[in-house]
C-alpha cells in the first residue's frame, strides 16, 4: 500500500546492514510496523517477530504478512455458507475461478459475485455522504465485503489467518481505487483514473516462517516492555508532525469495521472523532522523550533505528539519545540516499530541497 515511511524499497539496505552486523535470526521486535514490510522480511529471513503499531490496519497487515503461516482451504466456509455453495454450482462462477487456488477463488467471489450494499463507507466516504474517496459502486462493494468477512469470521466459518489475509487484501484493494493523491488527508475533487476502476482483491499467500510471531495494536514502548529479552528491536517511528491517524483514517475505518458501534466523523474529510491514536513521536517537543522511554523499556541487545534526515529530531539530538542508551556510549551510522515517496498533497503544501533524501540507520548495542 502507498504509505508514508514504507520501507519496502529500503529492505535490501536494512537486511544487508543486519548481515554486516552479524546478527543471526532469533527474536526481533518491529516496533513501528506500518505496512509490516520489515516484519515480513525478518520473518522470511528466519526471525521470530513481535510487531506493533498504534493503527488497526497495521495490526491487520501484521496478522496477514507476519503471523499467518498457511494458505487457508476454506473447507468450513464451503460447507457452511449456502450462498457460496450456490455460486459454486454455477458453471460461470466455476469457470471464473479456474486455476486461481482457494484464496484467489474467494477473492473473485467477494469482489465480483456478492451483491454490493450500502454501509458505513458508502454512506460517508462516497458521493452519498458528500465525499469522493471512492466511487459509490466501489464503496458499496467495500462495505459488502467487509461485512461478509466479519460474518464469516464471527460464525467460525473462517479462522483468523483467512480473515486477516482477506481483510488485508481489502484494505490494499481499496487503496488502489482510492481517489486520493496517496494519503487520505484529502480526496481529489475529480475522479482519477485509478478510482474509476473496479475494486479487486489480490490476497498474498501466507509464507511459512519461524513459529510464534505476534501482532499488537499497541504503543511500541508497552510492547517492548512486555516482550522481554529480544535480539533486535527495529525502530522506525514517524519523523514529522503528520499523525498517521489523520492521514490514513479511511483504511483505519475499513480495518475496524465498527460493527458494534458507529463512530462519529468530523470535518470535510470524515476524521474519526476522539480516535485516541495520536502519537507523541509526531511532536518535536515529545519525540526525544519517547525515544528515551522506548530504549529504556526494550530488553533488546541491539537496536536499529531508521530516521529521516529531515525529521523532527535533529541528527545531533538523535545521536545524543542513542549514545546515552548505548552500552559503549556510541551509535554507529549507516546511510543510503533514496528517491522520496511523494504524494501530490505534499507537492501543494511543502517545499523540499530535492527529491533525493538520505535515509539514516543507526545501530546501537544496548546490552
Ligand atoms: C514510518 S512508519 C513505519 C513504516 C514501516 N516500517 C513500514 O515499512 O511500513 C511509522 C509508524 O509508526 C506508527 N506509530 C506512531 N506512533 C506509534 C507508537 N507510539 N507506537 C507504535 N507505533 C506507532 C504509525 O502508525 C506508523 O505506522
Amino acid at each position: 500500500m502507498r504509505y508514508i515511511g514504507n520501507k519496502t524499497r529500503l529492505l535490501p539496505f536494512l537486511m544487508s546492514t543486519i548481515e554486516r552486523l552479524e546478527l543471526s535470526p532469533k527474536t526481533a521486535h518491529d516496533a513501528f510496523s506500518g505496512t509490516a514490510a520489515v516484519g515480513r522480511a525478518l520473518k522470511m529471513a528466519g526471525w521470530r517477530v513481535a510487531s506493533s503499531d498504534l493503527m488497526t490496519y497495521s495490526y491487520v497487515f501484521q496478522r496477514a504478512y507476519v503471523v499467518a503461516q498457511r494458505s487457508p482451504s476454506f473447507a468450513a466456509l464451503r460447507a457452511g455458507d449456502p450462498e457460496l455453495r450456490r455460486a459454486l454450482r454455477s458453471p460461470a462462477f466455476r469457470k471464473s475461478i479456474v486455476g486461481k487456488g482457494a484464496l484467489g477463488a474467494m477473492s473473485e467471489y467477494l469482489a465480483r459475485w456478492i451483491d454490493a450494499e450500502r454501509g458505513f463507507i458508502g454512506a460517508h466516504f462516497a458521493p452519498a455522504g458528500g465525499r469522493m474517496y471512492f466511487t459509490q459502486e466501489n464503496a458499496d462493494r467495500i462495505d459488502a465485503i467487509r461485512r461478509r468477512l466479519y460474518e464469516w469470521w464471527s460464525a467460525g466459518l473462517i479462522q483468523d489467518d483467512a480473515y486477516y489475509v482477506l481483510l488485508a487484501s481489502l484494505i490494499e484493494g481499496a487503496d488502489r481505487v482510492a481517489n486520493t493523491a496517496g494519503v487520505y488527508a484529502a480526496y481529489i475533487k475529480r475522479w482519477q483514473a485509478n478510482a474509476k476502476r473496479a475494486l479487486t482483491l489480490k490476497p498474498e499467500i501466507p509464507q511459512r516462517g519461524a513459529r510464534g510471531s505476534t501482532a499488537h495494536r499497541a504503543d511500541a514502548a508497552a510492547v517492548a516492555e512486555s516482550s522481554g529479552e529480544v535480539e533486535l528491536i527495529y525502530i522506525d517511528p514517524p519523523y514529522n508532525a503528520r499523525q498517521y491517524s489523520g492521514y490514513y483514517h479511511v483504511p483505519e475505518v475499513i480495518a475496524r469495521g465498527w460493527f458494534d458501534s458507529t463512530p462519529v466523523l468530523r470535518g470535510k474529510t470524515g476524521l474519526v472523532a476522539g480516535d485516541g491514536q495520536q502519537s507523541d513521536w509526531c511532536s518535536a517537543r515529545k519525540a526525544g522523550g519517547a525515544l528515551t522511554e522506548l530504549l529504556a523499556a526494550t530488553g533488546a541487545r541491539h537496536a536499529l533505528v531508521s530516521y529521516n534526515s529531515e525529521g523532527l529530531l535533529s541528527e545531533r539530538d538523535l545521536r545524543d539519545v542513542l549514545a546515552s542508551a548505548a552500552k559503549n556510549g556510541t551509535a554507529k551510522r549507516f546511510s543510503r540516499a533514496y528517491r522520496r515517496y511523494r504524494s501530490d498533497s505534499d507537492r501543494a503544501g511543502r517545499v523540499y530541497q530535492g527529491d533525493l533524501v538520505r535515509e539514516l540507520l543507526y545501530h546501537v548495542r544496548l546490552r
